[in-house]
């Protein structure tokens, strides 16, 4: 055995050097405040990952789970019905009514969940019939079927577990052609729009504009508090929202986000100041922006633009490239108005997504609640 400097070592030796390095890093895990990582019960946990459980429906949900929702809200419910079929519901109480009045997002995020179900389904021998519903609470039935898994099963399964939303670190490099060709394909309706050009100088400055907008709302900075999750027992007995760690506030400034703040100081100037700065800083880095359409607001047509998004960031992940949603151009009446015009986009825009090449795709951290909690 060689340890992690090259040197060849003694037994006892390279044991307790693989002691130190273990309790290290345990000493930097336990500073960096909750992580998914940390809590038990879905794909991806140090502890009690139900890949190993032999209820194939309930793998295939705790996959699903980790897709990508408005604030984490993660608006899902489900019913099972039978040992081969589900009910997808969406979860009123989950609503974000400040930023997302018309459930616009709220959709979305529901779709997001029915692709990394259908990938997942196929990668664990299932076929998965999903059956969009027009109106009513109930958003999709799954019929599931057995099926010969996915060829590519491991690095599907591998990329929903360990995708996640990339805001910082995005390189000022354009996206190479083959690149920002397979992000179109992914996506479908959707245009690309590289660095520099003057689709890009809108969506930025568009972009920084409605974050100026929003932070300056009350109503949309307290709605924003309510899913924040500051303190780590408050992250691991809601499993929702978004955690320092998550927000990427990393390090002293993470500990002390954690131990100080409280949804109070969310509604405070500074704090309003260096949220605005921090998304003026993410809207000017970056490769391009990737914009997502849909035929129409419909919740089929939405379903389908959220499958699209999920399948978009599952490329990006195995790409190992950065993806960052701002939707805050969306969000504001203001700078939503006419907005395909002026892009010259056909369709209704749906996701305004930042990508850029890192130098390194961090591990995710967000968490999540487990099937338990979501399913009937
Ligand atoms: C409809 C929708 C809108 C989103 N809008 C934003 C956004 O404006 N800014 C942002 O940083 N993340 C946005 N996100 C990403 C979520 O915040 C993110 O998926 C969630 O916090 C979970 O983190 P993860 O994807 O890294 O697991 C959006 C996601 C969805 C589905």
């Amino acid at each position: 055995m060689s340890d992690f400097v090259g040197q060849p070592l003694d037994r006892r030796a390279a044991l307790a050097r693989m002691g130190a390095v273990a309790l290290a890093a345990g000493t930097v895990v336990a500073c960096g405040g909750v992580v998914r990582a940390d809590l038990p019960g879905l794909p991806g946990a140090r502890e009690d990952d139900p890949d190993s459980a032999n209820d194939p429906l309930m793998r295939v949900l705790g996959y699903a789970a980790l897709a990508s929702s408005a604030h984490n809200s993660q608006p899902w419910r489900v019913r099972r019905e039978g040992s081969d079929r589900i009910v997808l519901l969406g979860d009123p109480t989950r609503r974000l009514p400040a930023v997302d009045p018309t459930d616009r997002e709220f959709t979305l995020s529901l779709g997001a969940f029915l692709e990394n179900l259908a990938q997942a389904s196929e990668a664990l021998g299932l076929d998965a019939a999903i059956t969009p519903l027009t109106d009513g609470d109930a958003v999709a039935t799954v019929q599931f079927a057995p099926r010969a898994p996915r060829f590519d099963a491991p690095e599907v399964l591998d990329a929903i577990r360990r995708r996640r939303v990339v805001r910082s670190g995005h390189r000022d490099t354009s996206l190479s052609a083959d690149h920002a060709r397979a992000l179109v394909e992914t996506a479908g309706r959707s245009e690309w729009f590289a660095r520099g050009t003057r689709e890009d100088t809108l969506l930025r400055d568009g972009t920084i504009e409605a974050n100026r907008l929003q932070t300056a709302r009350d109503d949309a900075q307290r709605e924003l508090a309510e899913w924040i999750r500051f303190k780590d027992d408050d992250a691991r007995a809601k499993r929702d929202g978004l955690t320092p760690a998550s927000m990427e506030i990393t390090g002293v400034a993470g500990w002390w986000v954690r131990t100080r703040y409280t949804a109070a100081t969310v509604m405070t100037p500074s704090f309003r100041e260096r949220g605005l700065a921090t998304a003026t800083d993410q809207a000017k880095a970056g490769g391009g922006w990737l914009v997502l359409t849909s035929d129409d607001g419909s919740r089929e047509a939405l379903l389908d633009a959220g499958r699209r998004y999920q399948r978009v960031l599952l490329t990006l992940r195995a790409l190992g490239v950065a993806a960052h949603p701002m939707t805050q151009m969306l969000e504001e009446p203001e700078t939503r108005t006419g907005l395909e015009g002026s892009l010259g986009v056909d369709g209704t825009l749906q996701f305004l997504l930042r990508v850029g090449y890192v130098d390194r795709y961090p591990e995710p951290v967000s968490v999540r609640r487990p099937v338990g909690w979501f399913t009937e």
